[in-house]
């Protein structure tokens, strides 16, 4: 008798419990804020350019491969973020998406630094 009814109610309990787990989980996730992303470097974002990007917009951003230049006038992105997200979606050109959103926020430093040098 009682082995029936926790075979019958143990699935369910089971999924409620998931539920619960599943909304105060989201709920401390959102109140935690956006998760902190890992930092790149300078470093990385030029070798990825390296190997991914530069038989088309040339070795050094300059549009040697036939594409458009990358290493001045990247006006249509008014954000380096802007620009991480355009290359995640769309480039290396022959492979959209392909790069990971680490990846892409690496070339993006790398080119928006060359756009963007600091004043000295
Ligand atoms: C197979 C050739 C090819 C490769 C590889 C490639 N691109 Fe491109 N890229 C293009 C072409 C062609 C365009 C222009 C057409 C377009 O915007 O889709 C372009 C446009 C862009 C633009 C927009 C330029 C502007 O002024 O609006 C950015 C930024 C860019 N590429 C970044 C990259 C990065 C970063 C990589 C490497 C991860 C990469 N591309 C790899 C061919 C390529």
């Amino acid at each position: 008798m009682l082995k029936s009814v926790v075979t019958r109610i143990g699935p369910v309990v089971f999924l409620v419990l998931g539920v619960v787990t599943g909304i105060l989980w989201a709920r401390a996730a959102a109140e935690a804020g956006p998760r902190p992303v890992s930092p790149v470097t300078m470093a990385e974002g030029q070798q990825l350019y390296a190997i991914d990007c530069a038989t088309c917009h040339g070795p050094a951003g300059d549009g040697a491969g036939g594409a458009p230049r990358l290493d001045t006038g990247l006006a249509s992105f008014s954000t380096e973020a802007a620009l991480a997200s355009f290359i995640r979606r769309n480039m290396p050109a022959t492979a959209p998406g392909t790069l990971t959103p680490h990846q892409a926020r690496a070339v993006a430093t790398y080119l928006w630094t060359l756009n963007h040098p600091s004043p000295r």
